[in-house]
């Protein structure tokens, strides 16, 4: 099983993603993730994408294309793959298809994380995650159980994204407005894509997707 995840900046598309890796054994293939490890590494990749991001404008497709084929390439055949901020353009979307199809692979379900803009800021200038394993947290929706205590790992250090304020989620916004959503008109002709309320809960929101990648939904 092979699904992209679609949603603006904020939508929940890595916290759905980790949410199915737990309970499907999927792999989360996060190239927004990919670019902050190649950042953080200083890797040729990561020097050049490491202005672009915190500008909140988008990295080349080559460069996001090349990382996602690479990767896909350390998979089993037979490990599901969620795509979780890739394709975000007409032109990855194509090399998407070349991907799949190189690899003997096809898509099963593009699945829009339909949510409230209004709500998106709140959402990204809230976020935290830990410093030692990533789970993701929020000051108002999602706090660890315990204070200023990892649920999954214990550690007590959390970390902000450097492109998580106003104005760069504003500028990320009108990014995902120009090119990323138009491309969902192209996987509607193929009848690929399914539409989930992402204001739902985050369980529910989980359980939404779960019956469409059961055939349920
Ligand atoms: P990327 O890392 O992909 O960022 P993004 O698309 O802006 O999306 P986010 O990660 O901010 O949001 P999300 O949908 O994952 O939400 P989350 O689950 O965390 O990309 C970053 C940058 O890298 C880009 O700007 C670009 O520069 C570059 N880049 C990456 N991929 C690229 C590509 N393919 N091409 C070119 N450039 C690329 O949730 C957000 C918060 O809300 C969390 O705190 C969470 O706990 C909370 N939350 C989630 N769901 C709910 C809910 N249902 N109810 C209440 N709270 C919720
Ligand atoms: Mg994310
Ligand atoms: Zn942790």
């Amino acid at each position: 099983m092979n699904i992209i995840l679609l949603g603006p900046p904020g939508a929940g598309k890595g916290t759905q993603a980790s949410r199915l890796e737990d309970e499907r054994g999927m792999v989360q293939l996060s190239t927004g993730d990919m670019l902050r490890a190649a950042v953080k590494a200083g890797t040729p990749v990561g020097l050049k994408a490491k202005a672009v991001m915190e500008a909140g404008e988008l990295v080349s497709d080559e460069i996001v294309s090349g990382i996602i084929g690479e990767r896909l390439d350390e998979l089993g055949d037979e490990t599901g793959a969620i795509f979780d901020g890739y394709p975000r353009t007409a032109p990855q979307a194509a090399s998407l298809d070349t991907i799949l199809a190189e690899r003997g692979r096809t898509l099963d379900h593009v699945i829009e994380l339909v949510v409230d803009e209004d709500a998106l800021v709140e959402r990204i200038t809230g976020r935290f995650t830990c410093a030692s394993c990533g789970e993701g947290y929020h000051d108002k929706f999602k706090l660890p159980a315990v204070a200023e205590t990892c649920d999954q790992c214990g550690a007590h250090e959390f970390k902000r994204r450097p492109d998580d304020n106003e104005e760069t989620v504003r500028t990320r916004m009108t990014e995902y407005r120009a090119k990323t959503a138009p491309i969902l008109p192209i996987y509607e002709a193929r009848g690929l894509v399914k539409r989930v309320d992402g204001m739902a809960d985050i369980a529910h929101v989980t359980d939404a997707i779960e019956a469409i990648l059961d055939g349920r939904g």
